[in-house]
């Protein structure tokens, strides 16, 4: 018989399957790689890949055939429809104890459905979050495995030497929970995303239309923040934004960027779940909605010739409200990442993933789209307690927000004052007011259910359920 050498195979060679498997290969795996179209597959092996230890095949027998036994199949496709026929052609190649690896962005139930069909034929199955965009793919992404915990532990040192290294050397990966739980918490990573996004899109915003900042002056403050505690992927690559020129008419590239965000949809799925497990994420819904918003290009244009508002700028200190810009980026950006983590924490119990926030925090401080300082404090925070119902209850973060609240309000109500929006600021004050009050108005809002409806309400003062006759 011929000796199989391959430890690894990767399916799907678009960029983040390419650069992935050419991580894995300099990390000392030879890898055999197969892609639907095969030019995808020549162009690595006869590029960048040549001279490697990077098989390339022309089917899937091939790559099948190849492959050390049990085998590591690593899915680079898209997400949806292409998972599933890759996983029927693959089926009947594999053999009981292979493991198949889903690494692109797969909804989180179909991972868990995926999963228990796959168990029925004993193939392993994991559903692997890889954040961290084609960069990330190829010098270190953050990885986030969720399946069987042997098929974790039989793909534990090939992923921890390919995924990035937190600041401590610690490797970005670490096993998540079972079935879909790695692509769930990719996807809660995802409506985190969008808030950050979101957030420093808004303090842009007040800062150039309020203060009339340049974006060399813009730049200029981001890439200060970035030396403190901001400090992000996403704070950094905003200052480089601001200072790139167009190549083509010479004018900062930021303004020549039409106005409208897409999207791809896990941020929106973080929302749509949220909603049914009945986690509030305002900040993250926030920050959807500020997409969808500007997505109405045209119909916005038109009303600003009609609709009139305050004037944008900003009468008072400039240092001043730099300042208070800063601290409410910080603790708007706090309490996001609390609904997210909170949201993880009440789909952990629903989902029986058993999800480690604090292991979750770690293995994001590098190589993801959101690694911050601020995520090496959070995984100190649920070291000190792992149980920890939201992050507001740990003393570190509570006084985190309280001393920065008041430049929060400052600046929410200067946005207001100068007609500027900040959905996704806002969402987060009104999350602090709410989740801090002891009382909100619910019972009005159940006094009116039952008047028009016979909805019934709970009293304070007794047990049981009551209806009043209103009129
Ligand atoms: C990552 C990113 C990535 C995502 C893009 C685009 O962690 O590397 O989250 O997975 O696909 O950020 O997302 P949208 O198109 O939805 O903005």
């Amino acid at each position: 018989m011929e000796q199989k050498t391959f430890g690894i195979g990767v399916v799907g060679l678009g960029v983040m399957g390419r650069n992935l498997a050419l991580n894995i290969e300099r990390n000392g795996f030879p890898l055999v790689v197969y892609n639907r179209d095969t030019t995808k597959m020549r162009h690595l092996v006869e590029g960048e890949g040549a001279g490697k230890n990077i098989l390339g095949v022309e089917t899937l027998e091939a790559l099948v055939g190849n492959l050390e036994r049990p085998r590591r199949i690593i899915l680079m496709v898209s997400a949806g429809a292409a998972v599933d026929a890759i996983i029927n052609q693959l089926m009947p190649l594999l053999s009981p104890g292979d493991i198949l690896i889903d690494g692109g962005n797969s909804y989180f139930a179909d991972t868990d459905r995926r999963a228990e069909q796959l168990m029925l034929n004993e193939i392993r199955y994991i559903g692997m979050g890889v954040s961290g965009g084609e960069e990330g793919a190829l010098w270190g992404p953050s990885l986030m495995p969720g399946g069987q915990r042997e098929a974790w532990e039989s793909l534990a040192a090939v992923l921890r030497k390919v995924a990035a290294k937190a600041e401590d050397g610690a490797p970005c990966v670490a096993y998540i929970g079972p079935r879909g739980a790695g692509h769930y918490v990719k996807m809660v990573h995802n409506g985190i995303e969008y808030a950050d996004m979101q957030l420093i899109a808004e303090i842009y915003d007040l800062l150039r239309r309020g203060l009339g900042l340049s974006n060399s002056e813009l730049a200029e403050v981001f890439a200060e923040w970035n030396q403190g505690e901001l400090r992000s992927y996403l704070v950094e690559i905003t200052a480089d934004i601001l200072r790139k020129k167009d190549a083509e008419t010479g004018k900062d590239m930021v303004d020549v960027i039409l106005d409208e965000a897409e999207q791809k949809g896990t941020g929106k799925w973080t929302s749509q779940n949220a909603l049914d497990l009945g986690a509030p994420v305002p900040t993250i819904h926030a920050a959807l909605e500020g997409r969808i918003l500007s997505s109405f290009k045209v119909r916005r244009v038109e009303a600003s010739k009609h609709l009139r508002g305050p004037s944008n700028r900003y009468q008072g200190s400039r240092e001043k409200l730099i300042a208070s810009a800063r601290d409410a980026l910080f603790a708007s950006k706090i309490l996001a990442y609390a609904q997210g983590l909170e949201l993880m924490r009440i789909a952990s119990e629903a989902y029986q993933y058993d999800l480690q926030l604090g292991e979750i925090a770690g293995i994001w401080r590098a190589g993801c789209i959101i690694r911050a300082s601020l995520l090496g404090d959070i995984m100190l925070a649920y070291r000190r307690r792992a149980d920890l119902p939201n992050l507001l209850f740990d003393e570190v973060f509570r006084e985190a927000i309280e001393t920065r609240q008041s430049a929060m309000r400052t600046v929410l109500e200067t946005s207001v004052q100068l007609g500027i929006p900040m959905l996704a600021v806002g969402a987060s004050v009104a999350y602090l007011d709410s989740y801090r009050s002891a009382w909100l108005p619910a019972n009005l809002i159940q006094a009116q259910r039952d008047y028009f409806g016979a909805h019934t309400y709970k009293r304070v003062d007794k047990q049981g359920v009551f209806h009043t006759d209103w009129t």
